[in-house]
């Protein structure tokens, strides 16, 4: 590492971008209360020192036609955990920085450990951590049976130091668990602080950038499930991961929220048991309750988790309101979605729930963004009206629009054959996702409707 320029810290106001050299409860420039946060501010290097730095980013090769840009794939290697490299889009890639986000003791530190562990030697792993000591990270690593002669640990907190121990160990792949642990000598507030997280993470990012190093970051996860420190932290890397789990539940769900290197909102899952975590490589299967006999408000559905079609199970609860303003609950699925979907419901297949409350939930803790769960939703809250179950052979996708029609959603022939897979015998879909003839699933049979009055017939 060159030596650090000599920095100095000032106050910058988030709101007007105004400087202060001194902290102040309100922005001399602009007015603004508690905006005032510390940075680094660098003293401007000379240009022969410019002219040296050049060539460790982005923009050393100058200015050139897009049809000049070598465009091969970057090579990426695995991680060795199959719904990992998922999630990644197929491996890590060098220079990558991944944000792994997530609540406390949903098992960040061990499945990075298990990560770093199983790297083959020629990717050496580097884990670094500011909230254990080495012991404990010990004691994980023999819970988890791993074996990993070529994993170093280093418990730092310091910036500095962890960059100059990376500088001389050269890994493959460097953890910090976590960014919030860190500071920074060149500011003096307090480590987990916005600026020190920011400052921190800028320097770790241009390490990794220089190095090709592949650097994972743990994030910590405040009460209302943002990551903690600033938002600015999930511009700065190419991949943010979060973890997330219903709470009891042994099922731990990875999403790629943000990735520069693949598709964002894949799923990857595990199991966490007492020997660590381990890949589900099925997961249809988990989130199904699989009720002896059909039940009413209990509908599958198939939905999409990044490029992986998925079985699950929604449920519904009607019960009478004892309250003159009826609760209308979503779990797992937009609760203003299911206010409009029952909106729907009255004008256009004339069931009204004005004096009802409705419950709506996604079993197994999966959150549902896509609109492919509005005709399962409502289907589920029929049957629970009605008191009427839907016969378990049943499986079902489609969006429901506000003129009561059934629009089609994308990759209808892929949700199919995942519902023939788990032996499903009859799909209520949107009539436009009806695949060509030849391209059926023979064991399915599929029923095509384009109005909500046609799905409520078919069902009930
Ligand atoms: P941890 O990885 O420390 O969580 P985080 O770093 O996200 O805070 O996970 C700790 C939790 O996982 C803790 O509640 C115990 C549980 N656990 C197991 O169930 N089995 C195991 O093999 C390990 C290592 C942890
Ligand atoms: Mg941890």
């Amino acid at each position: 590492m060159a030596k650090a320029a000599k920095t100095r810290t000032v106050y910058v106001c988030t709101a007007c971008g105004g400087e202060t050299p001194k902290w102040a409860g309100q922005c001399p420039d602009c007015g603004a209360w508690n905006t005032l946060e510390e940075q680094v501010q660098a003293s401007a290097p000379t240009p022969a020192a410019r002219g040296r730095s050049r060539g460790q980013y982005a923009g050393d090769q100058g200015v050139r036609a897009l049809a000049d840009v070598p465009t091969d794939e970057e090579t990426r290697f695995s991680t060795g955990i199959g719904e990992l490299d998922r999630v990644l889009g197929g491996g890590l890639v060098q220079g990558g920085v991944i944000l792994v986000g997530g609540d406390p003791g949903i098992g960040k530190s061990t499945l990075l450990l298990e990560t770093a562990a199983r790297l083959p030697a020629s990717h050496s792993a580097f884990y670094v951590t500011g909230e254990e000591s080495l012991r404990q990270v010990g004691l994980r690593a023999s819970r988890l049976n791993v074996s990993a002669e070529g994993l170093r640990l280093l418990a730092e907190t310091s910036v500095e130091a962890i960059l100059d121990a990376a500088a001389a160990e050269r890994p493959g792949v460097m953890v910090i668990d976590s960014i919030q642990t860190l500071h920074t000598e060149a500011l003096g507030s307090a480590p987990g602080s916005v600026a020190q997280v920011r400052e921190c993470s800028a320097q770790l990012v241009r390490f990794a950038k220089q190095t090709g190093t592949v650097l994972f970051l743990v994030g910590h996860v405040t009460k209302d499930g943002q990551l903690a420190g600033p938002r600015v932290l999930e511009h700065m890397v190419d991949t943010v991961l979060y973890f997330e789990s219903d709470s009891g539940s042994r099922y731990r769900l990875l999403r790629a929220v943000k990735n520069r290197f693949g598709a964002a909102n894949e799923l990857g899952v595990f199991a966490m048991l007492d020997t660590g975590l381990h890949e589900v490589k099925n997961p249809s299967a988990i989130f199904l309750s699989r009720h002896e006999e059909a039940v009413p408000g209990s509908i599958v559905m198939v939905t999409r988790e990044g490029t992986r079609p998925l079985l699950v199970e929604v449920q519904a609860l009607v019960s009478e309101s004892p309250l003159s303003n009826p609760r209308r609950v979503a779990l797992g699925l937009d609760g203003n979605r299911l206010a409009m979907l029952l909106a729907v419901l009255h004008r256009h297949g004339g069931v009204s729930t004005f004096g009802e409350d409705v419950f709506l939930n996604v079993v197994g803790g999966v959150r549902v963004t896509e609109t492919a769960s509005d005709l399962p939703g409502l289907m589920a809250v029929l049957s629970s009206l009605r008191d009427r179950p839907v016969p378990q052979e049943w499986v079902m996708f489609g969006e429901v629009g506000l003129a009561g029609e059934i629009r089609p959603v994308p990759n209808g022939p892929e949700r199919l054959t995942e519902a023939a897979k788990h032996g499903f015998h009859r799909a209520l879909v949107p009539a436009k996702n009806l695949p060509p003839k030849g391209q059926r699933p023979s064991e399915l049979e599929i029923v095509p409707v384009t109005r909500l009055d046609q799905a409520m017939d078919a069902l009930f």
